[in-house]
């Protein structure tokens, strides 16, 4: 099946990449390309060609599905394609629009000149995915755009606009009127001032101080992404690009990127890129519903949530109405959102009229009627039941009837709360993370009613506010809370048992976590978990606690607010201190329960809570709280500092083999509260089948 098209514009042929969605370079499509190519060069009418994409993008780069299968090997590999149109005798011009990323600015790179639309997202972004650019983009983009820029992009994977990267040297027009009109101009241009055949292989990097550049950069990327193999390569492939000949350069680039496709982290981050991109597939929703329309949206209570939610809906355009009965909180609130957009603006993220514009789009009200007019309310009141239900009764007499409503809350039975309305169908979950414009996943809870159209209308502000919405059923913490309580309980045993708050922190953070499960609490609130551990135990007698982080709690411990938690802090500082103090109420706990202490590995603790995660996600899986275990691995990449590099709880667990995870948790039975780690059925089931939980 040929997935580029070859059509004559005159004497300009025209090879348009069509492979949707993102013109991906399959092997079927490479070998289209390149037999187009060698077509246009024979034919004795054509004096140029142009490249094009159909569709939104010119190109996406390497179709990564075929990564690690015999199709990502065959000829034409990318790379050569790259060099058939390098190579070509007659012009070949590629025309950029919407995305050029990865290979396929790899390809237009080894044409011999560039044009392209304003606004496209330019990018080599495999860093990303674990792997560096293959086919030729270490050594031809820093001698394109000089290795200061080629370091940054290749470094970071982040993409350009066209307009900013046009100044550095990679187009030679930014065609402003129809694309395809002005690059089969700008070719005949080209062949009729007989234009040279310009080959970045041929020119020599751009650049000064490239030395001490590479030095930085190779130390700055062992500093900033331990555990990530592919930023220090990529540095040594930019060296390359300096250091050796094209041609040795580009073997050096092969060998590294064929290196680098077959690592773990490699996997796990591609992993992580498609199983963000699977969120959005719902089982039994309805793909025709659209959800409504958002113009304006309601958040009822002004504390930290309602806030971080306002300024998110604000940041993506939307119209805000902030209500609290209390005219202090939301008083406080406006103050936190000009704070928060000030702080942008002094860091040059946003600019002044950015920031003008974002609070115009705010509206508050101490009144609940001004919620008429929204065409999703959002309400982020205290978290607790008997005040959510109140609100939900009271929101009905105010809202649209046909006007969404979302609860955000953490843990609790959005069924309960949505009984509390008159038409449950219209109500779901939305679990915001905080700080809630910063964090990039939404837990979108569908009720026992939810309907297609409220639960659509959650997906659709999700993509809105550029976050992933992770759809889930309702049990007690939904994803993410109800796993971390696992985690937690196993991090606080570990220290009834003999390892030190900092010994478990540290573990856990070396293994990759952004945030040992102590600092984290601290930071949270030591008094949030007490108050789900004083409501589980109600529900889950069942479930042993460790003592201690009571007793703190009962000291008045609670974290970073409070001065003092596991850690103390000074004031206005977030640095975790040992504090002896909080070492005397562990102490004295663990003798009051008469628990005799060991010596407690590194690789224990990190065993214990890590596979405690993926033991309640099979839980969660057996349920169908989640639909598939992408799901939940992208819910703790996305919402609680799990290593990317390590794909998620339930990668990791793929990555260890099920009936190893099974024998591990099994080992751990006769250790004090083994048995909390008893394997769940799923598991087992999957580990005697010789399964996996990501198909
Ligand atoms: N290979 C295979 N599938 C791809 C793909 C790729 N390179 N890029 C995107 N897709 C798929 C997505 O999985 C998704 O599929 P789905 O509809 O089945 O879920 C579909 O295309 C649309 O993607 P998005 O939902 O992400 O669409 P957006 O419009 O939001 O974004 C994009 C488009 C910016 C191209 C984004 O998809 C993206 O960042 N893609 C990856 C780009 C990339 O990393 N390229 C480098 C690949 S590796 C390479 O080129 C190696 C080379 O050096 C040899």
């Amino acid at each position: 099946m040929s997935t580029a098209r070859l059509d004559y514009h005159g004497d300009v042929a025209v090879i348009t990449l069509d492979n949707p969605p993102v013109n991906a370079l399959s092997h079927a499509h490479r070998t289209s390309i390149v037999a187009h190519l060698r077509a246009a060069e024979a034919d004795a009418t054509i004096r140029a060609v142009v490249l094009i994409g159909a569709g939104d993008a010119f190109c996406g780069g390497a179709e990564i599905r075929e990564f690690n299968t015999p199709a990502a090997l065959a000829e034409p590999i990318t790379r050569q394609v790259a060099e058939a149109a390098e190579s070509l005798k007659k012009p070949v011009i590629a025309a950029l629009h919407k995305v050029a990323m990865g290979g396929g600015l790899e390809l237009a790179l080894g044409c011999h000149y560039r044009v392209a639309a304003p606004g496209a997202a330019i990018a080599l972004p495999e860093v990303k995915l674990g792997i560096l650019p293959g086919a030729g983009g270490t050594q031809r983009l820093p001698r394109a755009i000089g290795a200061k820029a080629a370091l940054d992009m290749i470094t970071s994977g982040d993409p350009m606009t066209s307009q900013a990267i046009a100044p550095l040297g990679l187009f030679d027009q930014i065609i402003e009127t129809d694309l395809l009109e002005g690059a089969v101009a700008f070719a005949r241009h080209v062949a009729d001032a007989g234009m040279p055949l310009r080959r970045l292989r041929d020119e020599s990097v751009k650049g000064t101080g490239i030395v001490e550049l590479i030095a930085e950069a190779r130390a700055r990327m062992a500093r900033d992404w331990r555990g990530y193999p592919a930023p220090a390569r990529c540095v040594d492939a930019l060296e390359a690009a300096v250091t050796l000949p094209f041609d040795e350069g580009i073997r050096f680039e092969r060998k590294i990127f064929l290196e680098l496709v077959e690592t773990p982290e490699s996997r796990a981050l591609r992993h992580g890129f498609f199983a963000e991109r699977a969120t959005s597939k719902v089982p039994r929703l309805d793909p025709s519903a659209r959800g409504h329309r958002l113009n304006a949206v309601a958040v009822i209570g002004a504390g930290t949530m309602g806030s971080g939610i306002a300024i998110a809906l604000a940041n993506a355009g939307l119209q805000v109405v902030l209500t609290d009965a209390d005219g202090a909180a939301l008083a406080r609130a406006r103050a936190y959102l000009d704070r928060t957009w000030s702080s942008a603006v002094e860091r040059g993220r946003l600019d002044a009229a950015g920031k003008d514009r974002r609070l115009a789009l705010i509206e508050t009200s101490t009144d609940l009627a001004s919620i008429a007019r929204a065409d999703l309310v959002i309400e982020a009141v205290y978290e607790d039941m008997t005040v959510k239900r109140a609100v939900f009764e009271r929101i009905d007499a105010h809202a649209r009837p046909d006007a969404v409503l979302a609860t955000n809350t953490s843990s609790l039975d959005v069924d309960a709360i949505a009984a509390a309305s008159s038409n449950p169908a219209r109500v779901l979950g939305l679990h915001f993370f905080s700080p809630a414009h910063v964090m990039r996943l939404l837990e979108i809870v569908r009720g026992r009613a939810t309907d297609d159209q409220s639960l659509a209308t959650g997906l659709a502000l999700a993509r809105r506010l550029r976050k992933v919405g992770v759809v889930c059923g309702v049990c007690d913490g939904f994803i993410g809370n109800r796993m971390l309580e696992e985690y937690l309980r196993q991090a606080y045993f570990l220290v009834e048992e003999g390892a030190s708050p900092q010994a478990v922190d540290q573990a856990l953070e070396d293994w990759g976590f952004a945030m040992g499960p102590f600092r984290m609490m601290d930071m949270a609130g030591q008094d949030i978990g007490w108050a789900i551990r004083k409501r589980l135990s109600i529900d889950h007698p069942d479930k042993p606690y460790a003592q201690w982080p009571d007793r703190l709690c009962e000291a008045g411990r609670f974290g970073q607010k409070t001065g003092s938690g596991v850690y103390r802090y000074e004031p206005g500082s977030r640095q975790a201190l040992r504090d002896p103090e909080a070492e005397r109420i562990i102490a004295d706990s663990v003798r009051l329960q008469g628990i005799e202490q060991r010596s407690v590995s590194a690789a224990d603790i990190v065993e214990r809570c890590v596979l405690a995660l993926a033991n309640e996600g099979a839980r969660i899986l057996e349920e169908g709280i989640a639909a598939r275990a992408s799901d939940i691995d992208v819910v703790y990449l996305t919402g609680y500092g799990f290593p990317r590099y390590r794909g998620g709880p339930m990668w990791h667990a793929d990555t260890l083999g099920l009936a190893a995870v099974v024998d591990r948790l099994q080992a751990h039975a006769g250790e004090r509260m083994g048995q909390t780690l008893s394997p769940a059925p799923l598991l087992r089931q999957l580990a005697v089948e010789g399964r996996r939980f990501n198909t």
